[in-house]
């Protein structure tokens, strides 16, 4: 019998096998337990040589069987380490970065380009007093200018900015008296406007500053027509109409010659040629005195660009909802990130 067992369970292969011995050796219904149980037949003498002989075979089989456990379980680890491992030479998989928001690559766009003309980036609150909305840009209580844009107030004196001029006047007084000012400001703007193709209660802008001895519209003009022949191509023309913004004057619309149809007349155009895309001028002397400069001693210009209109304009786009509704379709036709 302990030849017998020795061999099969020398030769077993794994850790369940081996139970399977187990139970079949010293289980209940196994020979060793049956030798046992024929002890009672024995006589007295008998007994005690014949269970010692038993006894020894059981812990000779459990030894056996406990040190092949051992070595099996060894052999599994082993297995299974050598399954586990990981060949760190394999190429990893990249993870999707996703694209770039045709908003924010027009702001980078404009960002750089105004980097390298030497202006400094500063951004603001999204809620502003009203006196830096309002007020500081020339825009009393009761003025008419203040229905020009629809606001949202979140108390008496506070509201969401309408434009980012509110970030030029807080420019203005912190510079106040330094020059010379060369900044440009993007951020998130508000409107009580009703959402369609065309408008948001949302949207972008970027509000350029130049405060120094001397600035004149002609600076403004030079300045912009770089700006649009960056974003629109090398054959750009711009042009200047006159307008009216309460915290510039003279004040001026800006209009772009179209790159659709390089001012031939298309529908982009409306077959004008020309392509409306911003209002500027020069700042007002009020604006100047309420943050602290002296008119009479320097000048400057500023101009407020929508950035979904440069981007509408730039990629096609004929909807300004596209930009917020985050549609898969829509983002991945933009540049990847890598
Ligand atoms: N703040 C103006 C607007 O939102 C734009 C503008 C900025 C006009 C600076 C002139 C100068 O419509």
């Amino acid at each position: 019998l302990l030849q017998e067992a020795t061999q099969k369970i020398q030769d077993v292969k794994d850790s369940s096998s081996l139970n399977d011995l187990r139970v079949l050796y010293l289980g209940k219904k196994g020979p060793v337990q049956e030798l046992m149980k024929g002890m009672k037949d024995l006589s007295k003498e008998e007994k005690p040589i014949f269970g010692q002989k038993v006894n020894q075979l059981k812990q000779d089989l459990s030894k056996m069987i406990e040190e092949k456990k051992e070595q099996l379980a060894a052999l599994e680890m082993q297995k299974k380490i050598e399954s586990e491992k990981i060949d760190i030479t394999l190429p990893g998989r990249k993870p999707e970065l996703g694209n770039a928001h045709p908003l924010n690559l027009v702001r980078q766009e404009l960002e750089d380009l105004f980097i390298g003309l030497g202006y400094q980036v500063i951004e603001g609150d999204d809620i502003v007093d009203d006196e830096y909305c309002f007020e500081r840009a020339n825009i009393p209580k009761d003025h008419p200018a203040r229905d020009m844009q629809d606001s949202l107030y979140i108390d008496p004196n506070r509201l969401l900015r309408t434009h980012t001029t509110a970030i030029q006047m807080v420019v203005l007084e912190e510079s106040a008296p330094n020059l010379p000012i060369k900044v440009v400001c993007p951020g998130k703007v508000y409107r009580r406007d009703d959402d369609d193709a065309t408008h948001s209660h949302q949207f972008m802008q970027m509000e350029g500053l130049v405060i120094g001895e001397k600035v004149t519209l002609a600076d403004l003009k030079g300045t912009l027509e770089f700006m649009a022949r960056k974003l629109f191509g090398q054959d750009r023309q711009i042009r200047f109409r006159p307008s009216y913004f309460p915290f510039t004057e003279p004040s001026v619309e800006v209009d772009v010659s179209c790159h659709i149809c390089n001012g031939k007349g298309c529908p982009t155009c409306k077959g004008t040629g020309w392509i409306e895309i911003l209002g500027a001028g020069e700042v007002h002397p009020n604006v100047l005195k309420m943050a602290g400069y002296d008119p009479e001693k320097c000048s400057g210009f500023a101009f407020g660009v929508g950035i979904e209109r440069v981007a509408m304009l730039k990629y096609g786009i004929d909807d300004i909802r596209h930009f917020y509704t985050n549609d898969k379709r829509f983002n991945s036709t933009f540049k990847r990130y890598e």
